[in-house]
């Protein structure tokens, strides 16, 4: 489970609908169910994460696997073990399914090419974060049933956003129209080939808008400077209690997290009734059980 730009329509749907059947489990007062017993998950964060990390280790947990959670600052990487030997190392001790963050683009690729066990992509540089590309679209699903000639906003940073591929690829493939939305600095590469109109004016396109996603300035991932100063990135870009006066009633507000409060979205808004940031964040679990299950059940078939 590499990116949502492998993926087909029918696919897709299939994880989306095995998510609405295990959202259910959390409901229990037991929740438990059985499909992972006996499988090991290893989490293999090369980079910071509070949602990811912890929604797949509660998502593995969920299912009765075993879970092994490996993050960079206290491993053998600090003694110049590599990212292929740690992962084979894991691998050793029997590991199933390693969930893979990583600072570099390829990375998850080149670990499914290197090792047998399930491979799923849990962020990886610039270029995709599929589970959160798919909690996002079940979101949306969820709310509005279907994605079906809306008009979703990605907001922001786009340029070094992997979410915004992911949300990309896959909400477009369900039939959105996807718009990217920020200063042309913030825009990737080849934006002309990608599923998307562009707008350098969010005032421009709010008042269209079905789903708004606000993206992170990633400054850590930045050379210089795209634009000249937070406070007037938040003037043309930030989503303001005033601006969202323009905004449709039923205007889905989302954020994939972690938000820079009175940057790119006024606390007024990311805590206000349009918002669905924590829903996202809940429905992570159910999407990251059925994507687990699946590459399970996946593997099983095929070995
Ligand atoms: N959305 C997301 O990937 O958040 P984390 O970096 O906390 O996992």
């Amino acid at each position: 489970m590499l990116g949502l730009r492998d993926l087909d329509v029918s696919e897709i749907n299939h994880i989306l609908d095995t998510a609405e059947g295990f959202e259910q489990i959390s409901t229990r007062s037991v929740k438990k169910a059985p499909p992972l017993r006996g499988k090991v998950v290893a989490n293999l964060f090369f980079e910071d994460s509070t949602r990811t990390r912890n929604s797949f280790t509660l998502a593995a947990d969920r299912l009765s696997a075993d879970v092994i959670e490996f993050t960079q600052k206290m491993s053998s990487v600090s003694k110049g073990e590599t990212f292929l030997d740690t992962a084979r190392n894991l691998e050793a001790m029997g590991v199933d399914i390693v969930v893979v963050r990583h600072v570099a683009s390829g990375a998850s690729r080149l670990l499914s090419r290197s090792i047998s066990a399930c491979v799923v992509n849990a962020g990886g540089g610039f270029c995709e974060h599929p589970t959160q590309g798919l909690l996002d679209i079940y979101t949306i699903r969820k709310i509005k049933k279907s994605l079906e000639g809306l008009k979703i906003g990605i907001v922001g940073d786009i340029a070094h956003s992997r979410v915004a591929r992911s949300d990309i690829w896959g909400m477009s493939k369900l039939g959105a129209e996807v718009i990217l939305v920020g200063p042309p600095t913030l825009m990737p590469p080849k934006v002309d080939e990608l599923p998307v109109s562009v707008s350098y004016s969010l005032d421009d396109v709010l008042e269209e808008l079905d789903v708004i996603n606000m993206l992170r300035i990633q400054f850590e991932r930045m050379g210089g400077n795209p634009f000249p100063s937070v406070r007037e990135y938040s003037h043309f870009y930030g989503l303001t209690g005033e601006r969202m006066q323009k905004a449709k009633d039923d205007i889905l507000v989302m954020h994939p997290g972690p938000i820079n409060r009175g940057v790119e979205i006024e606390s007024e808004v990311a805590d206000g009734k349009n918002s669905v940031i924590l829903e996202q964040v809940k429905n992570g679990l159910a999407v990251r059980m059925a994507v687990l299950f699946l590459v399970n059940q996946a593997a099983a078939e095929k070995a």
